[in-house]
């Protein structure tokens, strides 16, 4: 299906009426972001502008550096390891070229809807020596596509996209791939009260704005027909849009002035809150924390 279609299909789906008599679009599916060539290299601008990559990627890559072999040392066996969402793939390559330096066999498989991202993640890990079993799938039909093989470890790596999803979604999923014996790698940067502003500074820029604008602009609409916003609330910060006038998207779809459109949305998990949904759904976890300014991030291995 074209993006243009995805996005108004579940734009329709996503619209309700809420008491303050205003309409709200709840439309926070994170592959609505990377649909589309112009999505990911908006993305990139954005992780390369300062705010964000000084408060949220460098301090990320400093944890995998300095946590790397603990995270790693588990692993002996033949390892699949599967990369949800790779990006750049700035995250990852420390990781691999630590399983690399240990002498530990492994495939590696990144995972992306976005062609694009796997078309940059194939150039830079070819770079060091290592071949990319690509799959272009969402991570929500992964089970359907990845084989069993008793004889393999499996290593399923999310890193900050984790916090894209809602617990139970990403949780239940990550439960369904990592079955008895699969082990499970994520990313998070704690809600701690005095940090908010902090939290919340790499998303209120332009370069934020228009990352979330794209998958609205897919749909048809201005930026100018838009006023953006950034809220820390419900435990995550909330991305999106005022509109600013009645929008006729398609004969019956039409999204009326004020409504609120919800593009994305970022959880930020106090440590206990986060131990307590991990726990629904898998037995045994260690947790990696690295504190940087303002900054404090966990890196979370699960498994059962
Ligand atoms: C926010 S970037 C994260 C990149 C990197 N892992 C990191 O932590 O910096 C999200 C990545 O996941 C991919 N992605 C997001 N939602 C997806 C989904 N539902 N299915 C497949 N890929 C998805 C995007 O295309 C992109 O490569």
């Amino acid at each position: 299906m074209q993006p243009a279609n995805i996005i108004l299909g579940d734009l329709k789906k996503s619209k309700k009426l809420f008491k303050n008599g205003h309409y709200k679009i709840i439309f926070d599916q994170p592959y609505h972001l990377y649909l589309d060539k112009s999505q990911s290299q908006a993305y990139i601008t954005m992780i390369e502008a300062d705010k964000f990559s000084s408060l949220l990627h460098d301090p990320t890559l400093n944890l995998i550096e300095k946590y790397k072999h603990k995270i790693l040392k588990g692993f002996t066996g033949k390892l699949s390891f599967y990369d949800l969402g790779p990006g750049m793939p700035t995250k990852t390559i420390p990781l691999l070229k630590q399983l690399q330096e240990t002498g530990v066999p492994f495939d590696y498989f990144p995972v992306d809807v976005s062609e694009n991202f796997l078309n940059i993640t194939e150039k830079e890990i070819n770079k060091i020596g290592i071949t990319c079993h690509r799959i272009n799938s969402l991570f929500e039909d992964l089970p359907k596509v990845i084989v069993n093989d008793k004889n393999e470890e499996k290593l399923f790596f999310i890193g900050l996209t984790f916090n894209n999803y809602r617990p139970d979604k990403i949780l239940k999923l990550l439960k369904q791939l990592a079955g008895n014996d699969g082990t499970c790698l994520i990313i998070t940067e704690y809600f701690k009260k005095k940090n908010i502003e902090t939290i919340l500074l790499p998303y209120r820029d332009k370069y934020a704005e228009y990352f979330n604008y794209l998958s609205l602009k897919l749909a048809g609409i201005e930026q100018e027909q838009l006023s953006y916003f950034t809220e820390f609330r419900n435990q995550r910060i909330e991305m999106g849009f005022r509109v600013l006038e009645d929008l006729q998207l398609a004969p019956d779809l039409v999204i009326e002035k004020d409504t609120e459109i919800i593009t994305a949305i970022s959880y930020r998990y106090s440590k206990n809150n986060l131990i307590k949904h991990i726990n629904k759904y898998f037995s045994c976890f260690e947790f990696f924390e690295h504190n940087e300014k303002d900054i404090s991030l966990a890196s979370f291995k699960f498994s059962n």
